[in-house]
């Protein structure tokens, strides 16, 4: 055999690294880690995980228990997997662990510095957090802002109407792509309470750079990232991910300025929108442990991550939630049969009607509960070493909380399986982050901070386009035959996009 000596070189590193790495989990650490996959040397489990690693690791509990230690190259990881050791989690070590995991192409143009998700705990924080929960999406706010959501609605319904008429000369039963409607529905909705204007409008040569800007940076977000588990290759950015990310981070930067640079010109001349962007501009911080004022590049991203957080999750719910439905026919009949009942076959569903859609309520419980939209949640890292469940876990250990596996947790649920939402009929579980069975949200301080408004727009937008249309699968599939598989991205969205039918009902509102 010819071992050259540069061949020698890498077996050398290559097994004294395995050994260290073996070691270092092994004996060196000051207590017990969590049970969990041996894993290779230097890879460690990265390659167990598979393309699905929410449903892998939710195979992993029986073997291993609810919490799991990996090791995805060079990072310490924990994977929570029942709703107790959630709840031990945000109950009693919320703050040990309120720190978030970085990822390389976050930290284009320093995006991570300034965005409200990925923030360190502290007080930039906690400024921008308040302004998102209490000055922007505290009920007030959100009620008076509800013409904004009946007219970006209507509006949908129109385009699915046209959608629908063009389909219909096709040959019967290809059906149309609601998400997608959902998604334009969505980001025009959050265009006009940030800037008050449509940023899905052809007319519209800058909206339309925007919005397709937006949907590459969340097809890169959404990306797994060698560099990530191995930060000595970050220099070398393999996949040029990041490089990537620069250019339309960019892009999207310079975008959000004109924007912003548009309204500040506005207000010279005395002319006030008050939306979103008003707030972020006219925000006036201490100067001490808070800024005096949020400087033009933290307006910029905030604008962006308010779309990144909005947008995917609203409409891979309701995907769901109509996959869920169309394959259950009798929850459809249910759903609609209240609809009727509550709202009446001649008006609209209006804000005020959600309080008494019971049904359709646990309609949307059951699809969270089944495919939280973001299953791992936005991964958490320890600020300090923390002694959980009897576990020593190091500083910087990054955090899965798998919302997915919790949701099928057998010890939890009754028949976890099935998409059953009468079990919610009576219940007090809600999805506010106090019930650590059902979080799609999360839970604790770093839980979602628009979880008012997108509780408000789903169930808006799900009851009007069930109130609305009668639906059947479309794509020639059945409920027999739909492919029911995942794929994570961004968000948990469904592989194969659902494709539906919708026929007007003869007697429906217009
Ligand atoms: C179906 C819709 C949505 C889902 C399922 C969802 C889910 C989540 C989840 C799981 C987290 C991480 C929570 C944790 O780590 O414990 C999160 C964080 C966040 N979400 Fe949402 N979200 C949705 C809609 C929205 C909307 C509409 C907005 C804003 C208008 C928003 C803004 C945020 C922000 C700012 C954070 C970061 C919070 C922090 O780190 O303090 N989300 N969201």
């Amino acid at each position: 055999m010819d071992l050259t000596p540069s061949f020698l070189v890498c077996l050398f590193i290559f097994s004294s690294s395995a050994l260290f790495l073996f070691f270092r989990r092994r004996n060196f650490t000051p207590g017990k880690l969590p049970p969990g996959p041996p894993g290779w040397p230097i890879l460690g489990n990265m390659f167990d995980l598979g393309t699905m690693p929410h449903r892998t690791l939710t195979g992993l509990r029986d073997k291993y228990g609810e919490v799991i230690w990996l090791r995805l190259g060079t990072v310490n990881t924990m994977a929570i997997l029942s709703a107790k050791a959630a709840a031990e989690l945000f109950k009693n070590h919320d703050l040990s662990f309120a720190e978030r995991n970085i990822t390389d192409t976050m930290r284009a143009h320093d995006y991570h510095k300034s965005s409200v998700a990925l923030a360190p705990y502290g007080s930039y924080w906690r400024v921008l957090r308040r302004l998102v929960t209490v000055d922007m999406l505290v009920n007030k706010r959100i009620n008076e802002t509800a013409s904004i959501r009946r007219k970006c609605v209507d509006n949908m319904l129109q385009w699915i109407e046209d959608e629908a008429c063009k389909v219909k000369g096709e040959s019967h039963g290809n059906g149309i792509h609601v998400a997608r409607f959902v998604f334009l529905l969505t980001f025009n909705l959050l265009g006009n309470l940030m800037l008050s204007r449509d940023l899905f409008d052809p007319d519209s040569k800058e909206g339309s750079e925007f919005f397709m800007t937006m949907l590459s940076l969340m097809t890169l977000s959404g990306q797994g990232n060698i560099a990530d588990f191995f930060p000595w290759l970050q220099w070398l950015d393999p996949q040029g991910l990041k490089r990537k990310m620069e250019k339309d981070l960019g892009k999207a930067i310079e975008i959000a300025s004109k924007f912003v640079k548009e309204r500040m010109e506005e207000k010279k001349i005395g002319k006030d929108k008050r939306d979103f962007l008003d707030l972020l501009i006219e925000f006036e911080g201490n100067g001490k442990d808070e800024p005096a004022k949020l400087s033009d590049k933290d307006l910029n991203i905030f604008i962006l991550e308010i779309f990144l957080a909005g947008s995917e999750t609203t409409s891979s719910t309701i995907e769901w939630a109509f996959t869920e439905l169309l394959c259950n026919p009798d929850t459809m009949i249910k759903a609609k049969a209240e609809l009727t009942r509550v709202v009446g076959p001649n008006r609209k569903v209006e804000e005020n009607d959600i309080e008494n859609l019971h049904y359709l309520n646990a309609v949307i419980k059951e699809t969270f509960r089944l495919h939280p939209p973001i299953p791992f949640l936005i991964p958490r890292r320890a600020i300090q070493d923390t002694n959980f469940m009897g576990y020593h876990i190091p500083k910087n250990t990054q955090v899965f909380v798998n919302a997915w596996a919790i949701g099928r947790d057998p010890e939890v649920w009754v028949d976890p399986l099935s998409f059953k939402p009468d079990r919610f009929i009576g219940s007090k579980i809600e999805y506010k982050g106090n019930h650590y069975e059902l979080i799609p949200f999360g839970a604790g301080r770093r839980m979602c901070a628009g979880v008012a408004l997108a509780d408000r727009v789903l169930h808006l937008v799900l009851g009007s386009l069930l109130h609305h249309f009668d639906w059947e699968l479309g794509g020639n599939v059945t409920k027999e035959t739909i492919d029911m598989k995942d794929i994570l991205g961004v968000t948990m969205r469904k592989l194969e996009p659902l494709l539906a039918v919708p026929k007007k009902p003869r007697t429906s509102a217009d």
